[in-house]
């Protein structure tokens, strides 16, 4: 197993790009998956304070609604042009650990919006403990953060391809986030896919846990590039980023004793924030892929530059033609729920 963390992941300098590098967001219309905490919440404050129409989609409406209440109570970031006050907020039921529950939380969006310019996969869980299912019997980690956003985007691809062709839609706007992590480095080789065994329930302890979650976040980073591959030349761009070590409920399913020890090193959330909204925002990419010389499907280290995968991601990529291989996988996976 490689390093989980590099280096530039773990000291990020200082970042080059903030709320005050995106222009005014009124009229078009996000979703950020797990927005009610973290770098989540951090990403549904900035959008709404640019006057974008965000929606919160989590498992918790109280959650959400108690987040949505501070986002609004909370002062905005100052910002050389923009002024707030035209931003909408919403909340959208989403419950990832349960792929039956999917296609009708899509089709609540789809009832209700005729645009989708950004969605952030960002919700996501870690350190679920050993054993643990997703309502369809999948492995946690492999079911709320690989399976259930595939299969959440897979339902609003159609509407996010007709944004892309619209008129008032900015060039090269439309996209697609995976959130992943570090972590993918930790994902079983050679190619980050446990592929005859994908729950891996069998494997137990610390290592185990990094196995698993490492596995569900090297997916994130394939499904960015395959993603990309697929939709490129439909108008979309597909990116994934690790948003940094940060302080956030994420930590909740840690040891007390590993939690103590480490939290000193966590950054504030709003760091992680800032990764996403790059790459939400960032002016550096366009629709054509890395294997065509562009961007699309690449990689985002904190807090807001380009990164680089795990050399064995991207080698199952290169040359092992993995991330076709994981789309047909994780749609035979969730047929059923489609
Ligand atoms: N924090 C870090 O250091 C770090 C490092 C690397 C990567 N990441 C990644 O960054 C992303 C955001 O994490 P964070 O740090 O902001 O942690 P967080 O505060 O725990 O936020 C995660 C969000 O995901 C939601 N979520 C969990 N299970 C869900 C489900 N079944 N259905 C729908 N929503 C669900 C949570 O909602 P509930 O409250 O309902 O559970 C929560 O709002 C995650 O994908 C994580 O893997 C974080």
């Amino acid at each position: 197993m490689s390093s989980t963390i590099t280096w530039r992941e773990s000291f990020p300098p200082k970042p080059a790009f903030t709320e005050k590098d995106i222009p005014d967001q009124y009229g078009r219309v996000f979703i950020i998956t797990g927005g009610s905490s973290g770098c989540g919440y951090e990403v549904a404050k900035a959008v709404f304070n640019l006057n974008g129409h965000v929606y919160i989609a989590g498992r918790s409406a109280e959650k959400a609604q108690a987040a949505i209440g501070k986002i609004k109570a909370e002062p905005a970031a100052s910002h050389p042009t923009v002024r707030s006050g035209k931003g909408k907020i919403d909340f959208l039921q989403l419950d990832l650990n349960d792929l039956a529950s999917i296609r009708a939380s899509a089709a609540t969006f789809l009832s209700r919006e005729s645009r989708l310019d950004v969605i952030w996969h960002n919700a996501g869980i870690g350190g679920a403990p050993q054993g643990s299912t997703t309502t369809q019997g999948f492995e946690t980690h492999l079911g709320v953060n690989a399976l259930g956003p595939f299969l959440f985007q897979h339902f609003l691809t159609p509407l996010c391809v007709e944004t892309a062709a619209r008129s008032d839609a900015p060039r090269n706007g439309t996209r697609v986030i995976w959130v992943t992590s570090s972590g993918h480095r930790g994902a079983p080789g050679p190619d980050g896919v446990n592929w005859d065994d994908i729950n891996m329930h069998s494997v137990g302890g610390l290592k185990g846990g990094m196995l698993k979650y490492g596995q569900s976040k090297a997916m994130n980073v394939m499904y960015a590039h395959e993603f990309a591959r697929r939709f490129g030349s439909q108008g979309l761009v597909s990116l994934s980023l690790h948003p940094g070590s940060v302080k956030s409920e994420f930590q909740r399913n840690q040891p007390k004793l590993f939690r103590a020890i480490t939290s000193p090193l966590l950054y504030d959330q709003h760091f992680g924030g800032l990764t996403e909204l790059f790459a939400g925002f960032n002016q550096e990419v366009d629709t054509s892929t890395v294997y065509a010389g562009g961007n699309n499907g690449r990689y985002i280290e904190p807090w807001g530059r380009w990164g680089v995968e795990s050399q064995a991601v991207v080698d199952g990529l290169q040359k092992r033609g993995t991330g076709e291989r994981l789309w047909e996988l994780s749609a035979s996976l969730v047929k059923y729920y489609i």
